[in-house]
């Protein structure tokens, strides 16, 4: 049955040509259009980031402003939206609830169906990436029990996103701009990584021509899991579990033996064999913002042992693990406020932004057709029905 090439998990299949995002996963690099990512983050801002990755350069002043603008002119969402939320249980995992409520938004944008027309697509991208911090907010503060937070257009995007998690109408609330910064950053990190599961099922989703908000959504599902953005808080979950580094060495061989299922969780990468170039950026971020918090975290400690050790073990070094990029996210991330559930959430607000461009780009695409794998049929072959009465 040569017919079709098999290729379980596509490690040998390129599903499309794009112009977003490169990577080079022997030498670890990651540029957005043509710059390396150490440079977005150190330079840049996420809504530049965001600029870059739709239309394909840098903006001006103007053009900044101007995009800014827009993104925080569609920063509120529809009153009916809150009743939706209402109807989940208090203690639902935040991305089940993102999966339910940027799915919803379609029924709230039925203009948003005609992805043919630029303008509407357009106007799309700006509705999802303007509403996601403020669903992702609603998200946490509806499981905490606190009032919802609407936006503030005088704030940056992230300053925005602080404020609407972490404020109440009781109390004035200044946003901490080392925090701003660091979280901002760790968006710019997340913002795009060309064709991992999420992307492609947000491409394969909208490849049947559907209702952009719903191919989000789809996106969201896929990144839940623990082998993709779900890392993040299973990452931060295992080096709890550690909690000292006297057992780490325990932690390591269990992630040798061939018969127990653990893993390092942030670590490894079906592209990087080398260091994720944004663990690195992730790493002296944590530094930067414990330092300014004054927080001594021992997990930190016990992470950079975990990374020091990995790194000079055999097995380690033969199958070419390296810390990824949810490895010490989740380190900065708990040491601002966030719970772990939100961990995914985070990463799904910036990711949105890539999902848009690749979409975008998609649609844009003439060679773009319906995504529609084979298979290789292992199953019975042709055989004849028989009546209940005649089974044994
Ligand atoms: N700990 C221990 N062994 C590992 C790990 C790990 N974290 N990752 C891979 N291996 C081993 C694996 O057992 C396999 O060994 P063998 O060849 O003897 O069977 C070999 O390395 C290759 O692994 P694979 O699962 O075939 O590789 P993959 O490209 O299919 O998987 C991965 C990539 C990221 C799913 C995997 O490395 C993993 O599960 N890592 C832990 C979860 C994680 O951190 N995910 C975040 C990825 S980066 C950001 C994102 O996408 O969200």
């Amino acid at each position: 049955t040569g017919m079709f090439t098999y290729d379980p998990g596509f490690t040998s299949t390129a599903s499309c040509k794009s112009k977003i995002t490169f990577i080079d996963g022997d030498e670890g690099i990651l540029l957005h259009r043509g710059y390396p990512i150490d440079q977005l983050a150190e330079h840049s801002t996420f809504m530049e980031v965001a600029y870059l990755l739709l239309r394909g350069e840098l903006p001006t002043k103007e053009q900044y402003e101007q995009f800014t603008y827009t993104v925080t002119r569609h920063t509120m969402v529809h009153e009916q939206l809150a009743m939706f939320y209402r109807g989940f249980r208090r203690d639902a995992h935040p991305m089940a609830v993102m999966c339910g409520v940027m799915g919803a938004l379609s029924a709230f944008y039925h203009d948003s169906t005609d992805i043919n027309d630029p303008h509407q697509r357009m106007v799309a991208s700006f509705r999802m990436i303007a509403k996601i911090p403020t669903i992702a907010a609603m998200a946490y503060k509806y499981t905490i029990g606190q009032p919802f937070v609407y936006p503030d257009n005088s704030l940056s995007y992230t300053g925005n996103f602080l404020r609407m998690m972490f404020s109440v109408p009781a109390e004035p609330y200044v946003v901490d701009p080392v925090i701003e910064r660091a979280l901002d950053r760790i968006f710019i990190l997340h913002a795009d990584h060309e064709q991992n599961a999420s992307t492609s099922t947000v491409r394969l989703a909208s490849s049947s021509g559907a209702n952009p908000f719903a191919c989000i959504a789809a996106g969201i599902a896929c990144l839940w899991g623990p082998a993709h953005g779900g890392a993040n808080e299973a990452a931060l979950k295992m080096l709890h579990e550690i909690g000292t580094v006297e057992r780490i060495p325990e932690y390591i061989a269990r992630a040798k033996d061939k018969n127990d299922p653990f893993r390092l969780m942030g670590f490894g990468h079906r592209v990087y064999k080398n260091y994720d170039p944004r663990a690195k950026v992730m790493q002296k971020t944590a530094h930067e913002v414990l330092a300014h918090l004054g927080i001594k975290d021992p997990i930190f400690d016990v992470a950079h042992e975990l990374e020091r050790i990995a790194l000079h073990d055999d097995y380690f070094v033969e199958k070419k693990l390296y810390p990824n990029v949810d490895f010490y996210s989740g380190i900065i991330l708990s040491a601002i406020g966030f719970p772990t559930s939100m961990f995914t959430v985070l990463f799904a607000l910036a990711r949105t932004v890539g999902w848009i461009a690749q979409w975008d780009e998609m649609l844009q695409d003439p060679d773009q057709k319906i995504g529609r794998p084979r298979q290789l049929y292992i199953g019975a072959p042709y055989r004849d029905y028989t009546s209940i009465d005649q089974r044994r």
